[in-house]
């Protein structure tokens, strides 16, 4: 998804050549988020103007244009004051091209630009509403709109503040959107604000922090909108474009002021987290602006509730864990962190000395969630096999009806929610537009939300009820591999706490959690497969499709293992649950179709033996995944994976794990780009 970077400095002296590193950094930390091209716009130095440089495709090539076009001795003047903003683009509007890539601009002269994420849906009305005006759009995207709009506002409003031009222009903006904006009229100004999509800004200050608050400063809803213009709507209806109640700062509040400082306005933590571990998560409808050095944050009207100020949070997050360290990709390295991210997941949580298990963040909500109609367990991808993965273990464990949901399909259907539902969110991200928007459906409709989620201060993190935090670290690659075992985990572990005060579940908890306690040697020993698995890549990377097949608690490896090849390798996967093999696609079967079998000594073996068969008697040559020492299993093939035995709901963690090695190799082999597969966002915040 796209990426938002900008950079204010504020009485710290740099020169356009350290903003422009900073600027570019700054995308590169976003790239594994997914774009497809790239922006920077800064001041000029030889006069007033802004100046820009677009690209289609990597940041490399952004910054090879830079370096090219920026080479002036007067580009390493320190500038005291400055402020530079910078873009990945994820196309949605108009195909990657300079034109379309961001910042967008308002007019010929630079004087709005703009960066941003995420669809603004009226846009095509917002562009009838300027074009009568006569401005003329040059690019194919819902963002110039944006630009366009303020700069209207800025000619109609001469006496306006920066900040309240842009916050009549979120008012007239439907969708989702984070923005950060920059204008030649406002120098050493930035304005940025969202509605649906992340945004934070980092604060760096030489010394320790004046505050730990930035109180939030309200419009006065006391008054009614004045009319400035009619917008015109299509279908001949017409509505007031209003102008909106400006906001007075008031006296009891002071916005942070610090003498020298820097500001960094990002998509994600990790694009800051190098300069700085202080920032504030801007909530839907604030506006954040820097003037003067001075950063406020408004809000057009207090409601019951709202708080008076935004903390400033400490960003836990260590740089070293956004680097690649030795490994060639972010995704191998994540592959390869899994002993230590699943001990990070229960790290305080089961004590195996006791045999208890602890989530602090839904302990309070225990008797409630006990009390409850059903769980529903909804997300997209990876996430929501984490719930296919763990369904069979919680309908166990808790004795209620478990529900697995498509965060897309769920809404589709309108499914009915009740007051006495328990719903989980799950997602790495924890701004997926699809799981967020069933999260504020079914809030909406009195159902307790849980987020299960690894992004700290995320939108689903912010409007759950309670959670879990999975604790996975920052996770890079697009495809998701250490994040999905510790959401794995994290279920599980909420499947313990549940069934701890039931005597006939004893047993089973103890087997479980001591299960847990080896996982992580257990994940070691599978990843000493590697070598093999390249070995087993080496021989499937040429063809055009692989099934994998399994049932019961490897089901969801199968899925899991397919959508890893498919977003990986671009080869056609299917994840098929062996028990309707022959409801067709046994019919797929011959002696030249790869095909991945999954069958493990758990109470489904009898019948995933019955499968193997099914498959080995139609040509088909099956590679197997089976337990440490299984000869019997092996027998049925002469290519096979070995892993160590664990209790049967834990398998579906080691049993995935060859299957995110494979798809790596697989991708590798075939020269795809393995941590930016193409047409794939890391963060999809767009439904
Ligand atoms: C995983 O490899 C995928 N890139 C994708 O399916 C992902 O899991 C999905 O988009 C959900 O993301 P989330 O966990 O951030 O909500």
């Amino acid at each position: 998804m796209c990426g938002i970077f900008a950079y204010l400095n504020y009485l710290t002296p740099k020169s356009r050549h350290e903003v422009l590193d900073l600027l570019v950094n700054g995308l590169k930390r976003l790239e594994y988020r997914g774009y497809d091209s790239t922006g920077v716009a800064i001041d000029s130095p030889e006069n007033k103007d802004i100046v820009m440089v677009k690209r289609c495709g990597k940041v490399k090539v952004l910054e090879d244009a830079i370096n090219e076009g920026f080479s002036g001795k007067e580009y390493d003047a320190p500038v005291m004051t400055h402020v530079g903003i910078a873009h990945t683009r994820w196309a949605t509007h108009g195909i990657p091209c300079e034109t379309n890539s961001h910042p967008q601009r308002s007019d010929e002269g630079n004087s709005f630009v703009v960066v941003h994420n995420g669809i603004v849906t009226n846009y095509k009305d917002v562009k009838t509403f300027l074009e009568k005006r006569g401005y003329v759009f040059e690019s194919d995207t819902d963002t110039e709109v944006i630009a366009k709009l303020v700069y209207h506002l800025w000619k109609k409003h001469p006496g306006y503040s920066f900040r309240e031009l842009v916050e009549q222009v979120i008012q007239q903006l439907e969708g989702a959107f984070a923005i950060a904006i920059k204008s030649k009229h406002f120098p050493g100004e930035c304005v940025a604000s969202r509605r649906g999509s992340p945004l934070l800004v980092g604060i760096k200050t030489k010394t320790r922090l004046s505050t730990d608050h930035i109180p939030i400063l309200y419009g006065k809803d006391d008054k009614s909108p004045q009319t400035c213009e009619k917008e015109h709507r299509p279908h001949g209806q017409t509505r007031e474009l209003p102008v909106l109640p400006r906001i007075e700062s008031a006296s009891e509040f002071m916005p942070l002021e610090e003498k020298e400082v820097e500001y960094f306005f990002a998509s994600d933590a990790s694009a800051v987290i190098e300069h700085t571990n202080r920032v504030i998560y801007l909530e839907d409808d604030d506006v954040a602006a820097v003037r003067d050095g001075t950063l406020s944050i408004h809000r057009l009207k207090k409601c019951q509730d709202d708080p008076h100020a935004r903390e400033i949070t400490t960003l836990k997050m260590e740089i070293q864990q956004i680097m690649k360290g030795n490994y060639d990709y972010f995704m191998l390295k994540e592959i390869f962190e899994q002993p230590e991210s699943v001990v990070n997941t229960m790290r305080g949580r089961v004590r195996f000395d006791s045999n208890t298990v602890v989530l602090g963040g839904i302990k309070e909500f225990i008797p409630e969630i006990k009390r409850c109609r059903r769980l529903m367990l909804i997300g997209c991808g990876t996430s929501y096999h984490s719930a296919v993965a763990t369904r069979q273990l919680l309908e166990e464990l808790t004795e209620l009806p478990v529900m697995v949901e498509l965060a897309s399909d769920f809404l589709d259907r309108n499914t009915p929610i009740f007051r006495d539902d328990v719903c989980f969110f799950i997602s790495q991200s924890g701004e997926t537009a699809d799981s967020l928007m069933a999260l504020r459906y079914c809030k909406q409709r009195g159902a307790l939300i849980v987020g299960i989620t690894n992004t700290v201060g995320s939108s689903i993190c912010r409007e759950s009820h309670c959670g879990v935090h999975i604790n996975a670290g920052p996770e890079i690659g697009v495809a998701s591999t250490k994040a999905y075992t510790s959401q794995f985990i994290s279920l599980v572990m909420f499947a313990l706490v549940m069934s701890e005060d039931r005597l006939s579940l004893q047993q089973r908890r103890l087997e479980i959690i001591q299960a847990l306690s080896k996982l992580p040697d257990q994940i070691r020993e599978v990843l000493k497969l590697d070598k093999q698995v390249q070995e087993l890549a080496k021989d499937l990377f040429h063809h055009k499709s692989l099934l994998i097949m399994g049932r019961g608690y490897n089901f969801a490896t199968c899925l899991e293992g397919a959508l890893k090849v498919k977003e990986l390798t671009y080869m056609h996967s299917e994840g098929i649950m062996a028990g309707e093999l022959k409801h067709g696609p046994l019919a797929l079967i011959d002696d030249r179709m790869p095909v991945l079998m999954i069958v493990l000594r758990d109470p489904v073996y009898v019948k995933c033996i019955n499968a193997l068969q099914q498959v080995t008697s139609r040509k088909g040559c099956p590679i197997i995944v089976c337990e440490e020492g299984d000869e019997e299993t092996k027998s049925f093939s002469s290519r096979s994976l070995e892993i160590p035995r664990t209790v049967d709901c834990l398998q579906g963690i080691l049993t995935v794990i060859p299957m995110q090695l494979l798809s790596y190799h697989i991708a590798v082999l075939r020269g795809c780009d393995v941590d930016c597969p193409r047409n794939l966002a890391k963060s999809v915040t767009v439904e």
